[in-house]
Parts: structure tokens; sequence; C-alpha cells
């Protein structure tokens, strides 16, 4: 390990070393005071080589979460494992007082997040679903724009973007470690970005839609892959939340056009439309455009691309948690009372689709 990495206090484990967790390696590498201590993995061997790759041989070792947390007197640990594996790692964790960041989306079923919050509740530690985006300062414009009442009451938004081919062919495309496929992994940051912005109001009902025409088509996915491929490539629903407000979704890996579109929220006294990039990663493809009335005449206000935050997102976010950590209070940079709507509205798109009719909205209360 590098002289620079040793002597730091806090004491970070991660849960899964597969390909996200380089970005927790690489930015925490960055933070100060912060070391990772130790690691887990179903793959021991993985997870060593993968630390050795980043020169850091001092990382312990453990094929179990649960050893990990045992014996490692961690402040906390960074969930990366697949979605169907995010909550029994964070219940262990926040049953034994470390705080948590975990990778979205939130975990897979309703009682997986009704878990994770009674468990967050009981230890007043720190829950963060780590998304990223919400630290790039042109998702903030957009929240900043509504609520500084330039579109007046917010009652549509139409969210755009998708892929129009790029399926994550790694265990991203199994039901049994996934969960859900595009709708899952692109949707909830999606979702995110236009929940966020309007103050996340109750999701009440949804009527959804998912397919999978493409990744189980060997046409147009690896053979091997196709075999594999058991979740959804696209999905679209609508959804309405308290307060008079739809949300027309769309998520996709893989479809026939480039793209259904750009994201569009309208208001009484104004509209924002937000060019879509494909992979929600917390940038967009041009300027946003407001549309309102200014002394009578209807104008266009083009909003420049604003820079990126030169440390970039990953490390924001790791810094955000651990910050919230060392105060102390509990209180996460991103609310999981947040984010269960975000799952709940996932949620209720599998299952309205799965009964072909429009369901109610489930929200746990804990
Ligand atoms: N924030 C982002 O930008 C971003 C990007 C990609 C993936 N993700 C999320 O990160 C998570 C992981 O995705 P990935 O692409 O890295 O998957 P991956 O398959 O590459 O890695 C997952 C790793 O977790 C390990 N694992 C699974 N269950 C475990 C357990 N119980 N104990 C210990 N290790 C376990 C697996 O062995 C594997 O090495 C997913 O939830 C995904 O949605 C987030």
């Amino acid at each position: 390990m590098e002289e620079k990495h040793c002597n730091k206090k806090f004491r970070m484990g991660i849960i899964g070393v597969g390909h996200i967790a380089k970005a927790y390696v690489e930015n925490i590498l960055k933070l100060d005071n912060v070391e990772i201590v130790a690691a887990s993995d179903l793959s021991a061997e993985k997870a060593a080589a993968f630390f050795e790759k980043y020169g850091l041989c001092n990382v312990r070792i453990y094929d179990d979460y649960r050893e990990l947390i045992d014996k490692e007197n961690l402040d906390a640990v960074a969930v990366c494992t697949f979605n169907a594996t995010h909550a029994e790692c964070a219940v262990y964790a926040l049953d034994r007082g470390v705080n948590v960041i975990l990778e979205k989306p939130m975990c897979v079923t309703m009682e997986e997040a009704a878990d994770i919050l009674r468990a967050e509740k009981k230890s007043g530690k720190i829950m963060f679903v780590g998304f990223q985006p919400r630290f790039d300062n042109n998702i903030k414009e957009i929240k900043n724009i509504v609520e500084s009442g330039k579109l007046g009451k917010v009652y549509y938004i139409r969210i755009g973007g998708g892929r129009r081919r790029r399926i994550p062919n790694r265990s991203l495309i199994e039901k049994k470690t996934s969960g859900f496929g595009a709708l899952g992994d692109i949707g909830c940051y999606a979702l995110d970005m236009v929940m966020n912005a309007i103050g996340y109001p109750k999701p009440l009902t949804v009527s959804g839609y998912k397919s999978s025409y493409f990744g189980a088509n060997p046409k147009y996915n690896d053979p091997e892959s196709a075999k594999r491929f058991d979740v959804d490539d696209f999905a679209a629903g609508f959804i309405r939340l308290e307060g008079d407000i739809i949300i027309d979704f769309i998520t996709s890996w893989a479809m026939h056009i480039d793209t259904p579109g750009d994201t569009v929220i309208l208001g009484t006294e104004g509209a924002l439309r937000i060019p879509s990039v494909e992979c929600w990663n917390g940038t967009m493809s041009g300027n946003m455009i407001l549309y309102n009335d200014v002394d009578g005449e209807q104008t266009e206000t083009s909003l420049p691309i604003l820079p990126e935050i030169p440390e970039g997102l990953f490390y924001c976010k790791l810094k955000a948690f651990v910050d919230a950590c060392r105060e102390g209070k509990g209180k996460s940079p991103i609310p999981s009372s947040e984010i269960v709507y975000n799952q709940a509205i996932i949620d209720g798109l599998v299952r309205s689709s799965e009964l072909g009719k429009e369901v109610e909205i489930v929200i746990p209360e804990i």
C-alpha cells in the first residue's frame, strides 16, 4: 500500500468488487483520512486480484460479508453487489451500527426496501443510496429552476432518453442477480432526476409496460448473453403523483430509435426541455431550454451547460457520504424516504406490467 494511503482514520469496507467497485476504490483513495481496510466478494480470489491491481495488498479479504462486518470495526461499508443482495448486506451492516452507502437501485422488492428503512431507523446510522448525478451542477440546476417558481405549478413530466442498443451483459441481465433490467438499472436515474427536482411527491398509481425483444434475441445480443438474458430491456409507464402531477416514463437498453426524445417538464408558468443523454450519467447532451412568457411575449432561453465538477461525481458522492457519517447526525445527503418512492414506482411498473392493468403504488409504513 502506498504511504499516502496509510494511517487513514475512517475505516471503510467494500462488499462486492465487480465493475462499479473500481469507481469506489479510485475515489475513496482521493479522500482525506479514509482507508479501505477490508473487502468481501463471492470470490475471494477475484477480490484479492482486484486490490492487487491498485497496489492495495493490505486490504483484508473475506468471502462472507458478515465476517467482514463482524471483524473489522468499520465506520462504513460500500455495498456494490448485485441488486438482489443489496438489502441483506445493508441491513446486516446497519443492524451492527455500520453506516452504509448502497449502489442504486435501492433493492429489488418492496419487502427488502421496508427492511432497509426499518434497519436504518433503528440504527440511526447513515443509509445513502448513491445516485451520483445528484451532485452534477446541471441536475441541481433543474431543481433550482423548479424551486424558483419559473415553471409555476408542475403538472406533466415526460422522461426522455434511453439507449438505442447498449445492453450491459454482466450480472445485470439476469433476474436472479439483478431483479430488473433497464427499468431498475437506468430507469431509477431518470426517475430520480425529475422526482428530486419536484421534491419527491408521493407516487399514487402506475400503469406500466415492459418488454425484452432485444436482449434475449441472438440477432441483437451475443448468443451467450442472449441465453442468460431474462430481464426487461425496455419499459414505459404512466405514473400519477400526489399534487395532480403525472410522469410519462420510458427507458431502454435496446430499441430501434436513438432516443424517444428529450425530458420535458411542463408547468403553469413555464416549461423546461432537457436534452437527454442515453445513459443517465449526470450529464446533458445540450443546453436546456426554458420556455415562458415575458411581458406577454413567448420566449425561449437557452441555458448553457454548466462545467463538470473537476473531481467527478463519484468523488462528490463519496465525500458527501463520509462527511455525513463523520457529522454523526444520521442525516443522509440523499434520504431513503425519497428513494423508497423511486423504488416503489419501479415496483409498481413491474406489477402493473405483469398484471396488464393500472396498480396502486405501495409505500411501506415504517
Ligand atoms: N452508480 C453507477 O454509476 C453504477 C454503474 C454500474 C452499476 N451500478 C450498480 O452497482 C451494483 C453492482 O453492479 P456491477 O456492474 O458492479 O456488477 P458486477 O457483477 O460487476 O459486480 C458485483 C459484484 O458483487 C459481488 N457480490 C454479489 N453478491 C455478493 C455478496 N452477497 N457478498 C459479496 N459480494 C457479492 C459479485 O461477486 C460481483 O463481484 C449494481 O447494483 C448496479 O446497479 C452502479
